[in-house]
Formats: structure tokens, C-alpha cells, sequence
């Protein structure tokens, strides 16, 4: 018995070493951003919907990051003397316009449409992964070229070079 207990230890030990190697592995890190904001809190937690926040205004390509004026409906009161929102207090007193850094990002010769793909029935799910569960956001989805043309042959959309390039002028 007295000779188990150490190597029991050791085991537990490399287990527990493995479990944090995969729980560093799970969540890479994403970039540094403005505020310490959380999508587990926010549309996790709270369940808010995505398009409280992220609005797909004419002609429908992009998404919007919130605003100021988005969060001080409830942050007004809620929090209200955490560093974190006075901060965000401050910014709304400038412009409002919170400087967020891109995590997804598409080289300018790839046209691309949020509109057609919410029409044509993709869920945010399908191309950024699991936002909710996330403190951090990081780029957990695919959207290389290998990405893109994987569902559009499950789905049957084109794979045309010139439906997601432009035709190269001669
Ligand atoms: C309360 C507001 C709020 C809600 C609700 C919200 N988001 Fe966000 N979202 C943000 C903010 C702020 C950022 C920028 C900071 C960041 O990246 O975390 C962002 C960034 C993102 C990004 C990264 C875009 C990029 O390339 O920079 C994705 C993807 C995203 N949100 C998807 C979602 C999805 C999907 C949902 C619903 C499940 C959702 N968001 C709900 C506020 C919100
Ligand atoms: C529907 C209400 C609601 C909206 C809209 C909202 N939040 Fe929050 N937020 C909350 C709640 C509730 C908490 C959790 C407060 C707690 O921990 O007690 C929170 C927590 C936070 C925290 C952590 C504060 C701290 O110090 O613990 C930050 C930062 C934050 N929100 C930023 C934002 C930003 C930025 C936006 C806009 C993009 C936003 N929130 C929009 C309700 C909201
Ligand atoms: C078919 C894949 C796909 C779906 C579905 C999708 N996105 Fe995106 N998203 C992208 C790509 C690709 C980019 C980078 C776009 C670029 O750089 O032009 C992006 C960028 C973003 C951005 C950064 C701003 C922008 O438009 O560049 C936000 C925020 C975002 N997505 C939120 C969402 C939300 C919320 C949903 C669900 C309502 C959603 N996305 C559905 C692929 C998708
Ligand atoms: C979740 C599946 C899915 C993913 C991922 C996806 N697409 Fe699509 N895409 C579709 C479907 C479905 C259509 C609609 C096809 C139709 O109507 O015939 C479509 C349509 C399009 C169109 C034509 C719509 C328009 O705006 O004219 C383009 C361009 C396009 N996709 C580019 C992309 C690019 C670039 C990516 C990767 C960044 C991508 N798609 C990722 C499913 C997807
Ligand atoms: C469904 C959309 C889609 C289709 C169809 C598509 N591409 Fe792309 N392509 C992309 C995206 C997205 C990228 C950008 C990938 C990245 O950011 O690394 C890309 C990148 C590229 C690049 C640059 C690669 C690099 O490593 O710099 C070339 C070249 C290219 N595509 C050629 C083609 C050709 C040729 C075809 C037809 C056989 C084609 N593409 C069809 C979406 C598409």
C-alpha cells in the first residue's frame, strides 16, 4: 500500500496535467479588446438574442458592432460603478464608437454577404461556432476558402471561382 499512494499521486497528477493542457487548448486566446466584454454573460447567461447587438443594416453585407448606446440600456444602472463601465460611460461621452478589434476577417477579393446566407438559412452557429459559451472570443469557425466550399457543396450553392471572386479583368 505505501508504494501505491506515490504512484497514485503521480497518475492524478499527469491527469490533472492533461485536463489543463486541454482546457488551454480549448479556449485559444483572442485578441486584447476595449472593455472586458462577455458573450457568455451576455448571450449566454442572459440569452439576449444576437440581434440586440449586431444588426445587419442596407446593403446587408456587414455586421454591426454595437454601440454605446446599446449597452447603457442597462448599463446605466447595472454595474454602474465597475471601472469596465465607467469607461464605457466615458466613450459615450465622446463618440460613442467603441474601438473593437476584428476577429473575422476576409481578404477584399472574396465577396461575401451576411444577408444571403441568413436568407438562405445559415445560423451565425454554422461560420463563428459556439459565441455563447465564450468569455473571450477567439476564431473558432472556418471561413477559409476550404470552409466556405464545404458547405456549399453540402448545400448545394455554387462553387463557381467567380461566385465568391470577382472575374479577373484581362
Ligand atoms: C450585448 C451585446 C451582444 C450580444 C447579445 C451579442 N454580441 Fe457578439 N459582439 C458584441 C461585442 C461588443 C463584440 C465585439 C467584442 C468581442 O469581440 O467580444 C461582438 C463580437 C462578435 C463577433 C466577432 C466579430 C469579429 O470578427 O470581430 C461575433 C462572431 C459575434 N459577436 C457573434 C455573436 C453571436 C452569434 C451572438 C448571439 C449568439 C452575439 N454575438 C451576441 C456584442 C454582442
Ligand atoms: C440587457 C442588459 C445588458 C446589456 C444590453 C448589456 N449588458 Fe453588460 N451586463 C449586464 C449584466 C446583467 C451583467 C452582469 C452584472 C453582474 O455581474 O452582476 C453585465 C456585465 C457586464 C460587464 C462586466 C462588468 C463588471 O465589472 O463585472 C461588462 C464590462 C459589460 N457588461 C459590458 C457591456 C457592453 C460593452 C455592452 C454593450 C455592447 C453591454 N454590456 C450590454 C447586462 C447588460
Ligand atoms: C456563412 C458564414 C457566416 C454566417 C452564417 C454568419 N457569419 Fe458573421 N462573418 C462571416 C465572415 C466570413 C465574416 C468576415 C466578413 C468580412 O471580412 O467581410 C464575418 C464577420 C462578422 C462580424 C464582424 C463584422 C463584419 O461584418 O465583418 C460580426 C459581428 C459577425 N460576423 C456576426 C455574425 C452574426 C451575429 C451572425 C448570425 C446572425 C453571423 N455573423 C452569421 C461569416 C458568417
Ligand atoms: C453554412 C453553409 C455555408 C457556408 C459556411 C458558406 N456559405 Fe455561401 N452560401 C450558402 C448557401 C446555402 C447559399 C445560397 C445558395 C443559393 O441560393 O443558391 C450561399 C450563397 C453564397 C453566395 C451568393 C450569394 C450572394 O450574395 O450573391 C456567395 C458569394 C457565397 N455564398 C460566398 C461564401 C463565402 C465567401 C463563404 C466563406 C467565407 C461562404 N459562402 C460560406 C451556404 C454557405
Ligand atoms: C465559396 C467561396 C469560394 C469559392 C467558390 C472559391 N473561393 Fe477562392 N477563396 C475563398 C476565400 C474565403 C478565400 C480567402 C481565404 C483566406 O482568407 O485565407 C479564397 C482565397 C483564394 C485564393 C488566395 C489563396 C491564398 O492562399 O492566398 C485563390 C488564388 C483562390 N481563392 C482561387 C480560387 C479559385 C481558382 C476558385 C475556383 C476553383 C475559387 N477560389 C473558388 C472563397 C472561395
Amino acid at each position: 500500500m505505501r508504494t501505491v499512494a506515490p504512484i497514485l499521486a503521480a497518475g492524478l497528477y499527469a491527469a490533472a496535467l492533461l485536463v489543463l493542457g486541454h482546457a488551454q487548448q480549448a479556449a485559444p486566446a483572442g485578441p486584447a479588446q476595449p472593455l472586458p466584454f462577455s458573450h457568455k454573460i451576455h448571450a449566454g447567461t442572459l440569452d439576449l438574442p444576437c440581434g440586440t447587438c449586431h444588426l445587419n443594416p442596407d446593403p446587408g453585407k456587414q455586421m454591426h458592432y454595437p454601440t454605446t448606446s446599446v449597452c447603457l440600456q442597462c448599463h446605466k444602472v447595472i454595474k454602474k460603478d465597475s471601472p469596465a463601465i465607467q469607461k464605457l460611460a466615458s466613450i459615450a461621452q465622446q463618440d460613442g464608437k467603441i474601438s473593437w478589434v476584428p476577429i473575422y476577417q476576409l481578404p477584399s477579393y472574396v465577396y461575401f454577404s451576411h444577408r444571403a446566407h441568413s436568407k438562405a438559412g445559415a445560423r451565425c452557429l454554422d461560420c463563428h461556432g459556439r459565441v455563447a459559451l465564450h468569455e473571450v472570443l477567439f476564431k473558432e469557425g472556418d471561413i477559409s476558402m476550404g470552409g466556405c466550399i464545404d458547405c456549399h457543396m453540402k448545400t448545394s450553392a455554387s462553387v463557381d471561382c467567380q461566385y465568391c471572386h470577382e472575374a479577373i479583368e484581362p
